[in-house]
């Protein structure tokens, strides 16, 4: 692939999707692409970019195979002890009367993430409750998690849940593994019913101008997203949330993200943030 064809591939991706590919990433798209190349029988790359130029589907397939979706159960286990031990118990009593509680994961890849959010309110509610009920985990809480990506191939892996035992094994307690998830016969672990009635997968592209949602989040994960993009595209995405989380909601980075100079958040712990 010559460069310009780099460049080509490289701004029709920043134009849709916002994610940033510098000239240092062309070997490692190239390598992407070439498996889809193989499989539409095309032997050029100028011919793939024709195609997707025309075509949304194979469209959002090359999103899916350039898209970075590394993720793992409870990353950044800070954040799910700050949401156990510090923003749950005043959520739970602040919403005593509605018993409604909202909660995005923006950004949410293969479902680890909302899924690890869905277990920790359950164990939540569990403690205060005085114990597990299978048939009604919620206890009468209405609680949503929305869970959005761009990429669909990473969608279908989180609604239908399925893990590897091992990685698994190394990022959940025992307890948890059993209480949350089932074997499957091929080994895996599944996500039990009662976790995935909490999570809705939904495709969105965080480059539209609006958002279609109704209701307003008390809590907005956005991990390990912002690091693709550049600075307009940050600054979209923070006012985005900033509109759509509810007065005093929190908004939780990635690690190495931080406000990039935005003052509409205060920060409350690491890479945690209050709506003002
Ligand atoms: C590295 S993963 C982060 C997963 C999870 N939040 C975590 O921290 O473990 C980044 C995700 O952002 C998604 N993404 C990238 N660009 C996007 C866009 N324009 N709109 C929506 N999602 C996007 C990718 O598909 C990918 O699954």
């Amino acid at each position: 692939m010559s460069d310009e064809l780099f460049q080509l591939f490289a701004r029709l991706i920043y134009d849709v999707a916002g994610i940033q590919l510098s000239g240092q990433k062309k070997t490692l798209v190239m390598t992407r692409f070439q498996k889809r190349l193989r499989m539409l029988g095309l032997t050029r790359y100028e011919e793939y970019l024709q195609l997707v130029r025309e075509d949304r589907n194979e469209f959002i397939l090359m999103l899916n195979s350039i898209t970075t979706n590394t993720t793992k159960f409870f990353r950044e286990n800070h954040h799910f002890d700050f949401l156990r031990e510090t923003l749950l118990p005043h959520l739970l009593q602040q919403k005593r009367a509605t018993r409604e509680i909202r909660i995005w994961s923006a950004g949410c890849s293969s479902g680890e993430e909302p899924y690890s959010i869905a277990i920790t309110l359950l164990e939540k509610l569990k403690n205060i409750t005085g114990g597990y009920d299978r048939n009604d985990p919620c206890r009468g809480w209405d609680i949503k998690i929305l869970a959005t990506d761009i990429s669909t191939k990473v969608l279908a892996a989180a609604q239908e849940g399925g893990y590897n035992a091992e990685s698994l094994q190394a990022d959940l307690a025992n307890p948890l593994l059993a209480t949350y998830f089932e074997r499957a016969d091929d080994g895996r672990y599944l996500v039990r019913p009662g976790v995935k009635q909490l999570v809705r997968f939904r495709r969105l592209n965080f480059k539209e101008q609006s958002y279609p949602f109704k209701k307003s989040f008390d809590l907005i994960f956005c991990r390990n997203v912002m690091i693709y993009f550049d600075d307009a595209m940050k600054q979209h995405l923070l006012a985005r949330f900033h509109q759509h989380l509810a007065p005093h909601g929190h908004l939780f980075l990635g690690h190495s993200e931080t406000m990039f100079g935005n003052r509409l958040f205060t920060p409350v712990h690491i890479t945690v943030y209050r709506k003002q």
